[in-house]
């Protein structure tokens, strides 16, 4: 199956987008992109600001922001006229991947830790087509291997190493700033996983800036998981980068003890005045159910960002009336498990403590009587 044909103005766009690509041919899309801002008071209130507003990836075809990447990723293998690609993934990679790599006529090959991604992730891996192999290791060592059998077998590698990805993720930020009139925030602030976004993030900063297209750079701050926290780890004691030999986290998309763009991730928020926060699985929960709250939801790795906003201004690092953007980088829908658990009260973190449901609302199971239920609603 090749992709549809694009119209003149789509061809257009596209073409300014990658300017690599040569042949229109080459180009896969599902029409990701243009993710809208949200603001959201109550959630501004929670974080400590006057303002917030969210860039919700979770708008894109696949549900994240992979899917900005992957048009490129994919395109650029169909350019070098590769059959098979690879990713190795914590779900949202590999569901993006399988999607791009199914329309542009791609075989695609996924490796993902056995029992580690979300249902909603690998739900759709299978639906759109991936050979999906899970493998009794954690991202880390799934990752090493990946490379090396994508170099023995001669398969396209579509993870975040990959350099066309990072180009398209790039796209969101240019984005965010067309939609703000080209007016920069103060802060742009992201959860960390393997760094690829906030690497991407950053570079478009600093290309726009120098086509004169914005007059300051944004501070990036980057959110981890507690468990999963290596680059925080460094960025405190800055002596040497140690990975996370075991990294635990029930937001599974930043589960990754050893993110391979931590240099790229370092210049970018060095380059930015930016910082690196990390945050508990207690204070993820919370927020991602304010963040429920106020209609938008997100899966939990997104979540990290208003957990980290509201650290951040508690101490006074943002301050209350700054101009501040938060990414959420998946659907509501990515981890419907997670929510079912947080709000009925279930939900463990890895070592089996239990999240306290702060926000809960579970459902009420009711007879099939209208006088109870007219009571009950009373
Ligand atoms: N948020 C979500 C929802 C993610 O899926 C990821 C990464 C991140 C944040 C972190 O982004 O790695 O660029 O720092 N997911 C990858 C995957 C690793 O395989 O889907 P990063």
């Amino acid at each position: 199956m090749s992709n549809a044909p694009l119209d003149q103005s789509g061809v257009w766009r596209y073409r300014e987008m990658f300017p690599f690509l040569d042949r229109d041919e080459d180009v896969v899309t599902l029409r990701e992109g243009n993710t809208p801002l949200l603001p959201a008071r109550r959630a501004a209130e929670y974080g400590g600001l006057d303002n917030i507003v969210f860039k919700h990836q979770g708008f894109n075809p696949t549900g994240s922001f992979k899917d900005n990447g992957m048009t490129c990723g994919a395109s650029q293998a169909r350019r070098l006229g590769m059959d098979r690609v690879a990713c190795v993934s914590t779900g949202n990679t590999s569901a993006s991947m399988a999607a791009y790599a199914s329309a542009g006529g791609l075989q695609p090959i996924i490796f993902i830790p056995h029992g580690n991604i979300a249902y909603g992730k690998l739900a759709q891996a299978l639906e759109y087509g991936a050979r999906t192999l899970q493998v009794d290791a954690n991202f880390d060592q799934i990752l090493a291997l990946v490379r090396v059998l994508a170099e023995r077998l001669g398969i396209y590698l579509l993870n975040s190493i990959n350099p066309f990805r990072i180009e398209g993720q790039k796209s969101i930020v240019i984005e965010m700033m067309d939609q703000r009139d080209w007016n920069p925030p103060d802060w742009i602030v992201l959860p960390g996983g393997n760094l690829g976004n906030v690497s991407a993030f950053g570079k478009a900063l600093r290309e726009l800036c120098d086509l004169g297209l914005i007059c300051k750079t944004p501070r990036l701050a980057v959110i981890q998981a507690e468990g999963s926290a290596p680059f925080h780890a460094f960025w405190q004691d800055r002596s040497a980068f140690r990975p996370v030999e075991h990294p635990e986290t029930l937001a599974t998309a930043i589960k990754i003890g050893d993110p391979v763009s931590w240099p790229k991730a370092l210049h970018e928020i060095t380059s930015s005045n930016g910082l690196v926060e990390k945050v508990t699985e207690q204070e993820i929960a919370d927020a991602k159910a304010i963040i429920g709250r106020a209609g938008i939801g997100c899966e939990p790795a997104s979540a990290a960002t208003l957990a980290g906003i509201r650290k951040l201004t508690a101490v006074g690092t943002i301050r209350a009336d700054a101009d501040v953007v938060a990414v959420l980088t998946g659907n509501v829908l990515k981890d419907p498990d997670y929510i079912y658990r947080y709000h009925t009260g279930e939900l463990k973190d890895p070592h089996g403590v239990a999240i306290r449901p702060t926000f809960a609302n579970a459902p009420e199971r009711v007879p099939n009587d209208p006088d109870a239920i007219a009571r009950l609603l009373k």
